[in-house]
């Protein structure tokens, strides 16, 4: 069976992006592969968090990996952190990135060009403690949304440089990304990416968000004056990614949907996008209460890390011993 990982930063609570672009998939996935996913909770505080939120988002993000239908039988599930050879491999990764390959990584330069003040070291190096990530599971296959293909290209550089220069050791692994619903936009600008951290909460539904208030949020979404429904990212960016939504969550193609919607207008194209959302919402949102009332987290966690370990030590050693700062046998 083929390895496949992913992992999610709980840098604050996660979206219906997330859950589009990320989560549904690992789902899908499980029953496929060999499925590993974890909370990069190490990624996540590349920028500073609040202590006691983190702690309160990755509670939470654990609850909706179960709540999705992520199963600990299928998939091992665990903490970043909890694998300390995981950011060993990846100081030891990193020793092996250039500094121009991490200058040329879109999220990194994205910063630098709004200028933002406090960047630290551990966002630069960020991309290195991925691929260690990646490549301390042999991972052949790494479902990501769009953004994060560049990081997993370079996973695919570092694994061939180490395997050239010392003998092979890593599986050189292959971004997987969906082509619908890779990119799923904010409701209140649809030319940017529905984030985490959206400032004005409009753009951005959340997977714990009152299903008043996500309804609220698409029926607010920015549209446009063509007035008719359909797919071009050009002119309609707002209706096409409603289109987006509505299709990935309902499965119904988006030639389908749009062929349903002529000559009818955006109030009613909304509520039903707002339907399947609310429907999708619903449902994981009662699977979450019961996780959360229920003690099976710890469980999951301690088990996920303990056969996560077990990996990554092995992988670990095996590329101490090859770099020669490792003389037991
Ligand atoms: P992040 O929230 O940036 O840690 O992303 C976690 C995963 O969700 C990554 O695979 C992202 O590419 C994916 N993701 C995040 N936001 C979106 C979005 N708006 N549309 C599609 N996928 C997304
Ligand atoms: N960097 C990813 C993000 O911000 C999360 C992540 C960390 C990841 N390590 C990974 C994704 C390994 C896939 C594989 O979304």
């Amino acid at each position: 069976m083929k390895r496949m990982l992913s992992g999610i930063k709980p840098s604050g609570q996660l979206t219906l992006g997330n859950y589009i672009g990320a989560l549904r998939n690992f789902v899908a996935y499980q029953d496929e592969y060999e499925m590993f996913v974890f909370i990069a909770n190490l990624h996540c505080v590349t920028v500073y968090q609040d202590p006691k939120e983190l702690r309160k988002n990755l509670k939470d993000a654990i609850a909706l990996y179960l709540a999705c239908g992520l199963d600990p039988q299928k998939s091992c599930i665990f903490l970043q952190s909890d694998v300390m050879e995981q950011a060993q491999l990846g100081f030891l990764l990193t020793c092996n990135t250039y500094m121009g390959e991490l200058n040329r990584m879109t999220q990194y330069k994205d910063k630098v060009a709004k200028q933002e003040t406090n960047i630290t070291a551990g966002l630069f190096v960020y991309p290195s403690l991925m691929a260690a990530d990646i490549l301390a599971y042999d991972a052949d296959y790494v479902p990501v949304g769009d953004d994060q293909k560049q990081h997993v290209e370079l996973a695919r550089d570092l694994a061939e440089r180490f395997n050239n220069r010392y003998s092979p050791t890593f599986v050189v692994p292959e971004p997987v990304v969906a082509k619908v619903g890779a990119r799923i936009m904010s409701l209140s600008d649809p030319t940017k990416k529905m984030s985490k951290s959206d400032e004005t909460n409009k753009g951005c539904i959340y997977l714990l968000d009152d299903l008043a208030v996500a309804r609220k949020k698409i029926m607010s979404a920015v549209t446009d004056m063509v007035g008719a429904v359909q797919y071009d990212k050009v002119n309609q960016p707002g209706i096409s990614n409603l289109l987006e939504i509505m299709s990935s969550l309902s499965g119904e193609p988006i030639d389908s949907i749009v062929t349903r919607f002529e000559g009818k207008g955006y109030g009613e194209f909304k509520k039903e996008v707002a339907d399947v959302v609310c429907e999708t919402l619903g449902t994981i949102q009662a699977k979450y209460q019961e996780i959360m009332e229920s003690d099976i987290i710890e469980k999951v966690l301690e088990d996920g890390a303990n056969k996560a370990r077990y990996i990554a030590h092995k992988k670990l050693m095996k590329v101490q011993k090859k770099i020669g700062i490792e003389i037991r046998k």
